[in-house]
Protein backbone atom coordinates (compact mmCIF):
# COMPACT_ATOMS: atom_id res chain seq x y z
CA UNK A 1 0.00 0.00 0.00
CA UNK A 2 1.50 3.56 -0.81
CA UNK A 3 -0.16 5.98 1.46
CA UNK A 4 0.33 9.83 0.74
CA UNK A 5 1.56 11.83 4.29
CA UNK A 6 0.96 15.37 4.51
CA UNK A 7 2.41 17.41 8.02
CA UNK A 8 1.69 21.14 8.76
CA UNK A 9 1.50 21.32 12.01
CA UNK A 10 4.23 23.82 13.06
CA UNK A 11 6.41 25.94 10.24
CA UNK A 12 6.96 22.72 8.16
CA UNK A 13 4.81 22.09 4.95
CA UNK A 14 5.32 18.35 4.24
CA UNK A 15 4.30 15.65 1.97
CA UNK A 16 5.56 12.29 1.28
CA UNK A 17 4.83 8.44 -0.14
CA UNK A 18 5.68 5.58 1.77
CA UNK A 19 5.08 1.83 0.97
CA UNK A 20 3.57 -0.37 3.87
CA UNK A 21 4.50 1.66 6.10
CA UNK A 22 7.82 0.90 6.07
CA UNK A 23 10.11 2.13 2.79
CA UNK A 24 10.30 6.03 2.26
CA UNK A 25 9.13 6.81 -2.03
CA UNK A 26 9.65 10.53 -2.00
CA UNK A 27 9.77 12.79 1.36
CA UNK A 28 9.38 16.65 0.48
CA UNK A 29 9.73 19.18 2.96
CA UNK A 30 9.02 23.17 2.51
CA UNK A 31 10.75 24.88 6.35
CA UNK A 32 9.59 28.30 6.92
CA UNK A 33 12.22 28.10 9.89
CA UNK A 34 14.19 30.57 8.04
CA UNK A 35 11.14 33.32 7.52
CA UNK A 36 10.38 33.05 11.34
CA UNK A 37 13.94 32.83 12.97
CA UNK A 38 13.52 36.96 12.31
CA UNK A 39 10.95 37.22 15.30
CA UNK A 40 12.45 34.80 17.70
CA UNK A 41 9.63 31.98 17.37
CA UNK A 42 7.01 30.69 14.82
CA UNK A 43 4.28 33.13 14.16
CA UNK A 44 1.32 31.21 13.90
CA UNK A 45 -0.66 33.63 11.49
CA UNK A 46 2.18 33.36 8.82
CA UNK A 47 2.62 29.50 9.30
CA UNK A 48 -0.67 29.19 8.21
CA UNK A 49 -0.22 31.57 5.06
CA UNK A 50 3.05 29.79 4.01
CA UNK A 51 1.20 26.06 4.42
CA UNK A 52 -1.62 27.96 2.16
CA UNK A 53 1.35 28.67 -0.24
CA UNK A 54 3.22 25.49 -0.37
CA UNK A 55 1.01 22.76 0.08
CA UNK A 56 0.11 22.53 -3.43
CA UNK A 57 3.53 22.10 -4.92
CA UNK A 58 5.10 20.28 -2.16
CA UNK A 59 2.18 17.53 -2.34
CA UNK A 60 3.05 17.79 -6.41
CA UNK A 61 6.59 17.08 -5.89
CA UNK A 62 6.27 13.98 -3.31
CA UNK A 63 3.95 12.72 -5.70
CA UNK A 64 7.08 13.40 -8.45
CA UNK A 65 9.62 12.54 -6.75
CA UNK A 66 7.92 8.96 -6.15
CA UNK A 67 6.93 9.05 -9.79
CA UNK A 68 3.57 8.80 -9.03
CA UNK A 69 -0.31 10.38 -9.81
CA UNK A 70 -3.09 10.40 -7.46
CA UNK A 71 -4.32 7.42 -8.46
CA UNK A 72 -1.73 5.22 -7.46
CA UNK A 73 -2.01 6.66 -4.16
CA UNK A 74 -3.97 3.98 -1.54
CA UNK A 75 -4.94 6.35 1.17
CA UNK A 76 -4.20 10.02 2.45
CA UNK A 77 -2.79 10.39 5.89
CA UNK A 78 -2.63 13.77 7.49
CA UNK A 79 -1.30 15.45 10.83
CA UNK A 80 -4.66 16.41 12.47
CA UNK A 81 -3.34 17.23 16.13
CA UNK A 82 -1.78 18.63 18.02
CA UNK A 83 0.04 21.70 16.62
CA UNK A 84 -0.96 25.03 16.00
CA UNK A 85 -4.51 25.17 14.91
CA UNK A 86 -4.47 27.41 11.48
CA UNK A 87 -1.80 25.43 10.63
CA UNK A 88 -3.38 22.30 11.23
CA UNK A 89 -6.42 23.40 9.28
CA UNK A 90 -4.55 23.51 6.19
CA UNK A 91 -3.36 20.33 5.86
CA UNK A 92 -6.50 18.80 6.83
CA UNK A 93 -8.57 21.18 4.50
CA UNK A 94 -6.32 20.29 1.75
CA UNK A 95 -6.37 16.22 2.85
CA UNK A 96 -9.95 16.51 2.55
CA UNK A 97 -10.25 17.42 -0.57
CA UNK A 98 -7.99 15.43 -2.15
CA UNK A 99 -9.89 12.55 -0.70
CA UNK A 100 -12.76 13.42 -1.89
CA UNK A 101 -11.93 14.50 -5.23
CA UNK A 102 -9.80 10.97 -5.57
CA UNK A 103 -12.49 8.54 -3.23
CA UNK A 104 -8.94 7.53 -1.73
CA UNK A 105 -9.61 7.06 2.38
CA UNK A 106 -8.83 9.68 5.06
CA UNK A 107 -6.80 8.50 7.74
CA UNK A 108 -6.22 11.16 10.45
CA UNK A 109 -2.96 10.63 12.28
CA UNK A 110 -1.97 12.39 15.72
CA UNK A 111 1.27 14.12 15.58
CA UNK A 112 3.24 12.33 18.36
CA UNK A 113 2.38 8.77 17.36
CA UNK A 114 3.46 9.70 13.96
CA UNK A 115 7.22 10.77 15.86
CA UNK A 116 7.20 7.98 16.63
CA UNK A 117 6.18 5.98 13.68
CA UNK A 118 9.67 7.60 11.83
CA UNK A 119 11.70 4.34 13.70
CA UNK A 120 9.87 2.56 12.03
CA UNK A 121 11.08 3.35 8.33
CA UNK A 122 14.56 3.04 9.04
CA UNK A 123 14.60 0.31 11.46
CA UNK A 124 12.41 -3.15 10.23
CA UNK A 125 12.79 -5.11 13.07
CA UNK A 126 11.11 -2.61 15.17
CA UNK A 127 7.42 -4.15 16.07
CA UNK A 128 5.35 -3.35 18.96
CA UNK A 129 5.20 -3.89 21.75
CA UNK A 130 8.71 -1.35 22.59
CA UNK A 131 8.93 1.39 25.17
CA UNK A 132 8.96 4.81 23.28
CA UNK A 133 10.30 8.25 24.24
CA UNK A 134 9.13 11.12 22.00
CA UNK A 135 10.97 13.92 22.74
CA UNK A 136 9.98 17.28 20.55
CA UNK A 137 9.54 21.01 20.79
CA UNK A 138 5.68 20.31 22.17
CA UNK A 139 5.89 17.09 23.90
CA UNK A 140 8.27 14.86 25.81
CA UNK A 141 6.41 11.61 26.72
CA UNK A 142 7.18 7.72 27.58
CA UNK A 143 5.31 5.73 26.17
CA UNK A 144 4.09 1.91 26.03
CA UNK A 145 3.72 1.00 22.16
CA UNK A 146 1.64 -1.74 22.92
CA UNK A 147 0.45 -2.38 18.86
CA UNK A 148 0.79 -0.38 16.20
CA UNK A 149 -2.17 2.07 17.07
CA UNK A 150 -2.44 1.64 20.90
CA UNK A 151 -0.64 3.82 23.18
CA UNK A 152 0.02 3.63 27.29
CA UNK A 153 1.81 6.87 28.64
CA UNK A 154 3.97 6.14 31.56
CA UNK A 155 5.06 9.71 31.67
CA UNK A 156 4.85 13.09 29.91
CA UNK A 157 5.90 16.71 30.74
CA UNK A 158 3.78 18.35 33.27
CA UNK A 159 5.26 21.68 32.02
CA UNK A 160 7.51 22.84 29.00
CA UNK A 161 8.71 20.21 26.61
CA UNK A 162 12.80 19.49 26.82
CA UNK A 163 12.33 21.08 22.91
CA UNK A 164 10.81 23.93 24.46
CA UNK A 165 13.33 24.36 26.69
CA UNK A 166 16.22 24.30 24.71
CA UNK A 167 14.79 26.61 22.38
CA UNK A 168 13.79 29.16 24.91
CA UNK A 169 17.34 28.75 27.23
CA UNK A 170 18.91 29.21 23.99
CA UNK A 171 17.43 32.55 22.75
CA UNK A 172 18.34 33.96 26.03
CA UNK A 173 21.46 33.39 25.20
CA UNK A 174 21.06 35.36 21.79
CA UNK A 175 21.04 32.14 19.71
CA UNK A 176 18.89 32.10 16.39
CA UNK A 177 15.24 30.33 16.35
CA UNK A 178 15.38 26.91 16.44
CA UNK A 179 17.54 27.07 19.37
CA UNK A 180 18.32 22.99 19.50
CA UNK A 181 21.00 22.63 17.02
CA UNK A 182 23.11 25.54 18.39
CA UNK A 183 22.61 24.54 21.86
CA UNK A 184 23.99 21.21 20.55
CA UNK A 185 26.56 22.94 18.93
CA UNK A 186 27.72 25.27 21.32
CA UNK A 187 27.56 21.97 23.94
CA UNK A 188 30.48 20.22 21.84
CA UNK A 189 32.95 22.82 22.18
CA UNK A 190 31.72 23.36 26.31
CA UNK A 191 32.74 21.68 29.41
CA UNK A 192 29.20 20.53 31.35
CA UNK A 193 30.65 20.85 34.70
CA UNK A 194 31.54 24.37 34.44
CA UNK A 195 27.77 25.35 35.90
CA UNK A 196 25.72 23.54 38.43
CA UNK A 197 21.94 23.33 37.46
CA UNK A 198 19.60 22.90 40.33
CA UNK A 199 17.79 19.49 40.54
CA UNK A 200 14.30 18.99 39.83
CA UNK A 201 12.84 17.32 42.83
CA UNK A 202 9.22 16.35 41.84
CA UNK A 203 6.24 14.13 43.59
CA UNK A 204 3.72 11.73 42.02
CA UNK A 205 4.96 9.46 39.06
CA UNK A 206 8.46 9.42 38.61
CA UNK A 207 8.56 9.09 35.35
CA UNK A 208 6.98 12.46 34.60
CA UNK A 209 9.28 15.25 33.22
CA UNK A 210 9.48 19.05 34.51
CA UNK A 211 12.09 21.40 32.30
CA UNK A 212 10.03 24.85 33.33
CA UNK A 213 12.35 25.33 36.00
CA UNK A 214 15.67 24.83 34.20
CA UNK A 215 14.57 26.95 31.71
CA UNK A 216 13.83 29.49 34.28
CA UNK A 217 16.77 28.71 36.14
CA UNK A 218 18.96 29.49 32.90
CA UNK A 219 17.09 32.84 31.31
CA UNK A 220 16.98 34.36 35.10
CA UNK A 221 21.15 33.53 34.91
CA UNK A 222 21.41 35.14 31.49
CA UNK A 223 19.32 38.20 32.25
CA UNK A 224 21.22 38.54 35.95
CA UNK A 225 24.51 38.36 34.14
CA UNK A 226 23.16 41.31 31.38
CA UNK A 227 21.96 43.46 33.96
CA UNK A 228 25.63 43.25 35.62
CA UNK A 229 27.36 43.26 32.77
CA UNK A 230 29.33 40.08 33.06
CA UNK A 231 29.59 37.63 29.99
CA UNK A 232 28.38 34.01 30.68
CA UNK A 233 30.52 30.93 28.74
CA UNK A 234 27.71 30.15 26.44
CA UNK A 235 29.88 26.95 25.21
CA UNK A 236 30.21 25.87 28.78
CA UNK A 237 26.14 26.77 29.70
CA UNK A 238 25.22 24.97 26.62
CA UNK A 239 26.97 22.17 27.69
CA UNK A 240 25.51 21.89 31.11
CA UNK A 241 21.99 22.58 30.27
CA UNK A 242 22.16 19.52 26.94
CA UNK A 243 23.60 17.67 29.84
CA UNK A 244 21.17 17.85 32.39
CA UNK A 245 18.17 17.11 29.82
CA UNK A 246 19.77 14.45 28.36
CA UNK A 247 20.55 12.54 32.12
CA UNK A 248 17.15 13.23 32.82
CA UNK A 249 15.56 11.44 29.66
CA UNK A 250 18.18 8.68 30.36
CA UNK A 251 17.78 7.83 33.38
CA UNK A 252 13.57 8.25 33.42
CA UNK A 253 13.34 6.26 29.99
CA UNK A 254 16.12 2.75 31.52
CA UNK A 255 13.97 3.26 34.51
CA UNK A 256 10.72 3.04 32.56
CA UNK A 257 12.24 -0.10 30.63
CA UNK A 258 13.61 -1.87 33.98
CA UNK A 259 10.21 -1.71 35.70
CA UNK A 260 7.89 -2.64 32.83
CA UNK A 261 10.30 -5.33 31.51
CA UNK A 262 11.01 -3.41 28.01
CA UNK A 263 14.29 -4.62 26.24
CA UNK A 264 14.03 -2.37 23.43
CA UNK A 265 13.40 1.67 23.37
CA UNK A 266 12.70 3.83 20.42
CA UNK A 267 13.90 7.23 20.73
CA UNK A 268 11.99 9.78 18.56
CA UNK A 269 10.81 13.53 17.96
CA UNK A 270 12.84 16.67 17.39
CA UNK A 271 14.72 16.20 20.22
CA UNK A 272 16.21 12.96 19.22
CA UNK A 273 18.52 14.75 16.77
CA UNK A 274 20.37 15.85 19.82
CA UNK A 275 23.70 14.47 20.21
CA UNK A 276 23.60 14.73 23.45
CA UNK A 277 20.63 12.92 23.93
CA UNK A 278 21.71 10.31 21.56
CA UNK A 279 25.10 9.34 22.97
CA UNK A 280 24.13 9.35 26.72
CA UNK A 281 21.15 6.85 26.11
CA UNK A 282 22.64 4.91 23.65
CA UNK A 283 25.42 4.38 26.25
CA UNK A 284 22.74 3.48 28.65
CA UNK A 285 21.18 1.14 26.62
CA UNK A 286 24.43 -0.81 25.74
CA UNK A 287 25.15 -1.02 29.84
CA UNK A 288 21.87 -2.09 30.04
CA UNK A 289 21.81 -4.79 26.65
CA UNK A 290 18.75 -2.90 25.54
CA UNK A 291 18.14 -1.95 22.20
CA UNK A 292 18.19 1.51 21.35
CA UNK A 293 16.65 2.63 17.32
CA UNK A 294 16.69 5.95 16.62
CA UNK A 295 15.64 7.59 13.42
CA UNK A 296 18.64 9.22 11.06
CA UNK A 297 18.64 12.69 11.91
CA UNK A 298 16.72 13.83 8.72
CA UNK A 299 13.65 11.75 10.19
CA UNK A 300 13.97 13.30 13.53
CA UNK A 301 12.40 16.53 12.71
CA UNK A 302 9.00 17.67 11.51
CA UNK A 303 8.13 15.61 7.98
CA UNK A 304 5.04 13.55 6.34
CA UNK A 305 7.28 10.09 5.84
CA UNK A 306 6.58 9.58 9.35
CA UNK A 307 2.66 10.75 9.60
CA UNK A 308 2.66 8.26 6.03
CA UNK A 309 4.22 5.33 8.06
CA UNK A 310 1.34 5.42 10.93
CA UNK A 311 -1.08 6.22 8.84
CA UNK A 312 -0.36 2.97 6.98
CA UNK A 313 -0.68 1.18 10.34
CA UNK A 314 -3.63 3.58 11.65
CA UNK A 315 -5.66 2.39 8.07
CA UNK A 316 -4.72 -0.89 8.58
CA UNK A 317 -6.65 -0.94 12.33
CA UNK A 318 -9.28 0.84 10.22
CA UNK A 319 -8.56 3.94 11.39
CA UNK A 320 -10.31 6.57 9.04
CA UNK A 321 -12.02 9.64 8.67
CA UNK A 322 -14.81 11.61 7.22
CA UNK A 323 -15.56 14.87 5.50
CA UNK A 324 -16.20 15.62 9.40
CA UNK A 325 -12.34 15.27 10.00
CA UNK A 326 -10.97 18.54 11.67
CA UNK A 327 -8.12 19.63 12.97
CA UNK A 328 -7.54 19.54 16.85
CA UNK A 329 -4.76 22.19 18.98
CA UNK A 330 -4.36 19.67 21.81
CA UNK A 331 -4.80 16.08 22.20
CA UNK A 332 -4.08 12.74 23.95
CA UNK A 333 -2.58 10.13 21.94
CA UNK A 334 -5.43 8.94 19.41
CA UNK A 335 -4.69 5.14 20.61
CA UNK A 336 -4.75 5.81 24.59
CA UNK A 337 -5.51 2.91 26.90
O1 LIG B 1 9.59 17.42 16.43
P1 LIG B 1 9.89 18.82 16.13
O2 LIG B 1 10.50 19.14 14.80
O3 LIG B 1 8.61 19.71 16.29
C1 LIG B 1 7.64 19.44 17.27
O4 LIG B 1 6.85 18.51 17.07
O5 LIG B 1 7.69 20.14 18.31
O6 LIG B 1 10.85 19.34 17.27
C2 LIG B 1 11.41 20.60 17.22
C3 LIG B 1 12.28 20.77 18.44
C4 LIG B 1 12.73 22.22 18.59
O7 LIG B 1 12.57 22.58 19.94
C5 LIG B 1 14.20 22.14 18.20
O8 LIG B 1 15.00 23.13 18.80
C6 LIG B 1 14.56 20.77 18.71
O9 LIG B 1 13.47 19.98 18.32
N1 LIG B 1 15.81 20.28 18.15
C7 LIG B 1 16.93 20.07 18.88
C8 LIG B 1 17.94 19.65 17.99
N2 LIG B 1 17.41 19.61 16.75
C9 LIG B 1 16.10 20.00 16.85
N3 LIG B 1 17.12 20.21 20.21
C10 LIG B 1 18.35 19.92 20.66
N4 LIG B 1 19.37 19.52 19.88
C11 LIG B 1 19.23 19.36 18.55
N5 LIG B 1 20.24 18.94 17.79
ZN1 LIG C 1 7.07 17.35 15.65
Amino acid sequence: MRILGIESSCDETAAAIVKDGRTVLSNVIASQADEHKQYGGVVPELASRRHCENILPVVRQALADADMTLDDVDGIAVTYAPGLIGALLVGVSFAKGLAMMSGKPLIPVHHTEGHAAANYLVHPDLKPPYLGIIVSGGHTRIAEILDYTTFRTVGKTRDDAAGECFDKCARAMGFPYPGGVHIDKAAQRGNPGAFKLPKIKMEGNPYDFSFSGLKTYIVNLQHHAEQVGEALNHDDLAAALQQDIAQTVTEKTIAAAMELGYTTIALSGGVSANSGVRNMLENACRQHGFTLCMPPLALCGDNAAMIAAQGYYNYLAGITADESLNAVASKELRGEV
